[in-house]
């Protein structure tokens, strides 16, 4: 049986079944604490420069507007993305699908490691929205909540702010299932929400703790081709990066409105 939101039906002809669907892979097998320390335990170059496109597009957004609900989708053990919407955000929802990451943010919300200080700094550094807040693990905290989901289940027009970092293509094989996980992340917006979107370029696929986890090999073009009929003022910035792992040919981040 089909999984709800999984891409539907058994294999036709011009379906490879050698593809991994999103919902073939055991997602609660995620080793939280062994991706919080390869990705996340020190602020690296490439996080760095997403940071900065991603702080000046919703700064640019929404500055003056009243707080809005905000949603990061796939969050995994990544709280940066939070950190960039909180000035702009009543509420964060941090959507997961596996239940070892769900556990692992509900806990380091109430005591956020060391290394996030670096990610602050980059996100605050020079904004006055940011710098507003003083105590950000208290207001992060205060603000977010963790729930068990799955992007392909999101409602429609909920959210006045978003981010996916590293999910659309890095959950599957399938360029349909990308696609359609990138559409769904925008559609849970309101229209006009502005929306920042990060993704792997040219991946083959990951390895956490041993374990390996699909990819969809897409491009900037590939990018462009999921966001554009969903989104306005798309814009889409190549990232370099190439000492994270073999298998991959840099990050690329999205921002935008939706439609
Ligand atoms: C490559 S990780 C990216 C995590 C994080 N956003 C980051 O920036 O590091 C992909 C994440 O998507 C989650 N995921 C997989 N399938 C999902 C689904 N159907 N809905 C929501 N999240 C999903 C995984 O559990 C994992 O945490």
């Amino acid at each position: 049986m089909n999984e709800p939101g999984s891409e539907s039906g058994s294999a036709s002809a011009d379906i490879d079944v050698s593809l991994v669907r999103n919902s073939d892979v055991d997602w609660d097998s995620f080793d939280s604490d062994a991706y919080f320390s390869y990705n996340y335990g020190e602020l690296r170059p490439d996080d760095a420069q997403i940071i900065q496109v991603v702080a000046n597009h919703f700064q640019a957004s929404l500055r003056g507007s009243a707080l809005g609900q905000a949603i990061d989708v796939g969050a995994g053990v990544n709280l940066y993305p939070a950190m960039v919407m909180l000035p702009y955000a009543a509420s964060v929802t941090l959507v997961e699908r596996a239940f070892t990451n769900c556990d692992w943010l509900t806990t380091e919300l109430k005591g956020p490691r060391p290394s996030w200080g670096q990610f602050w700094k980059a996100v605050s550094s020079g904004r006055a929205a940011y710098q507003l807040i003083q105590k950000p693990a208290d207001v992060l905290q205060d603000r977010t909540t963790v729930v068990r989901g799955n992007i392909f289940d999101l409602k429609p027009g909920l959210y006045d702010l978003g981010t996916m970092f590293f999910v659309a293509e890095s959950i599957t094989t399938r360029t349909d299932e990308f696609r359609r996980a990138a559409r769904l992340f925008v559609n849970s917006l309101k229209p006009g929400a502005p929306f920042a979107a990060a993704f792997m370029r040219d991946s083959s696929g990951y390895f956490v703790a041993g374990k390996h986890f699909p990819a969809c090999s897409v491009s900037d073009a590939d990018v462009e081709r999921a966001l554009a009929p969903f989104a306005r003022n798309l814009n889409i910035v190549m990232v370099e990066s190439n000492d994270l792992r073999d298998g991959y040919g840099g990050m690329m981040v999205a921002t935008g409105r939706k439609k």
